[in-house]
């Protein structure tokens, strides 16, 4: 940790960093420009100041960027991208990842990571992978658990919701209405919102802010051709206004709401299609520029950014990760 900045330098980083810009009177220049981070001024403002001081340390991987001591819930974290993207905050320093997700027990899978994430170096060794077995369209229970991770870790600032659900091709004119709402909106709509809620109340609670990361999709954006999913393909678009509604009303809490939106990803949801199907990889990979399916992996550094201070001035965004699907 670099040491606080005594009010003195911090007065002079930011009267660097923003002597050309006007305010009324009255306006205070924390209030126009947001928060200052608690390792002070960055960029271009700690450049102008490290003339002055020893202060030379790089800080865009070391802080900004940085997760240190930082507590999450994840959804869907048992497998796939909620798993791949919880070993990634742990990666990126956060102390607790709380994964939440249908099984009793968790899987071989998690157990694996879960070991390798405990074993990190450069973690001090403490970096924890939870598990907790719940469904996400309990809003009580939902709620139960952001209690009892606050409780517990005496803070919460990330929560990222992946916990989701593709039922197979049904023609939408005769879809039905169980399959549509409890099977697919529960989940990946209201199950979405119970998330967000749980995390949000405590990151409310403690007053520090935080982030908050939905996975949408490209089928949020637009149908997949050729394939009939009305219902994914609607609770997708609801994930994406869901995030924008609630980054407006949490933006004064300093609580940021922002979407991850993938293009094919193999994970076990693509996998029972391309099990069925194996000449799909071959037409979903045309559909990209890239000309292929992506792996979870690739989604890391989005997700590390968005939880970080590194993306501190976006919320209510969706950032497409799709090799380019929405580009055509
Ligand atoms: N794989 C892709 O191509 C792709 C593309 C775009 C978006 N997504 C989205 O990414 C997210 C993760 O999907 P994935 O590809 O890793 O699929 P996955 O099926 O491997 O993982 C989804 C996880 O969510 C859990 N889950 C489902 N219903 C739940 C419930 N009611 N309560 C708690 N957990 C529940 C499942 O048990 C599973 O572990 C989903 O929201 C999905 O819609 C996936």
């Amino acid at each position: 940790m670099l040491p606080k900045l005594s009010a003195s330098r911090l007065a002079s980083a930011l009267r660097a960093r923003h002597s050309h810009a006007k305010f009324s009177k009255g306006t205070s220049l924390c209030s126009a420009h947001g928060r200052m981070m608690s390792y002070g001024p960055v960029g271009v403002a700690r450049a102008l100041e490290a003339s002055s001081s020893n202060d030379t340390d790089p800080t865009l991987f070391k802080q900004e960027f940085s997760l240190a001591d930082r507590v999450a819930l994840v959804t869907g974290g048992n497998r796939g991208i909620g798993l791949e993207l919880a070993l990634a905050l742990v990666e990126a320093g956060t102390r607790a990842v709380y994964c939440v997700d249908l099984p009793e027990a968790p899987g071989d899978e998690f157990a694996k990571v879960r070991e390798y994430a405990s074993q990190l170096k450069g973690t001090g060794g403490d970096a924890r992978l939870e598990y907790i077995s719940a469904d996400v369209t309990d809003q009580n229970a939902m709620w139960k658990i952001g209690e009892a991770v606050g409780d517990r870790e005496g803070r919460m600032d990330v929560c990222v919701a992946a916990a989701g659900t593709l039922r197979g091709d049904t023609p939408c004119l005769t879809y039905p209405a169980k399959q549509f709402e409890e099977q697919v909106i529960a989940v990946n709509v209201n199950g979405v919102l119970y998330t967000a809620q749980a995390a949000g109340q405590q990151m409310d609670r403690f007053g520090k802010g935080g982030s908050i990361i939905m996975i949408a999709s490209i089928s949020g954006h637009g149908a997949n051709k050729g394939h009939p999913w009305v219902s994914y393909n609607t609770s997708k678009s609801a994930v994406l206004q869901m995030a924008r509604s609630m980054a407006c009303e949490l933006g004064p809490k300093n609580i940021r709401v922002n979407t991850i939106s993938p293009g094919y990803i193999n994970t076990s949801m693509t996998g029972q299609f391309l099990a069925k199907r194996p000449e799909l990889v071959e037409t979903w990979s045309s559909q990209n520029p890239l000309g292929r399916i992506g792996r979870p992996d690739e989604l890391r550094g989005i997700v590390a950014w968005l939880a970080s201070d590194a993306s501190s001035f976006c919320t209510g965004s969706d950032i497409l990760v799709s090799g380019g699907h929405h580009a055509w």
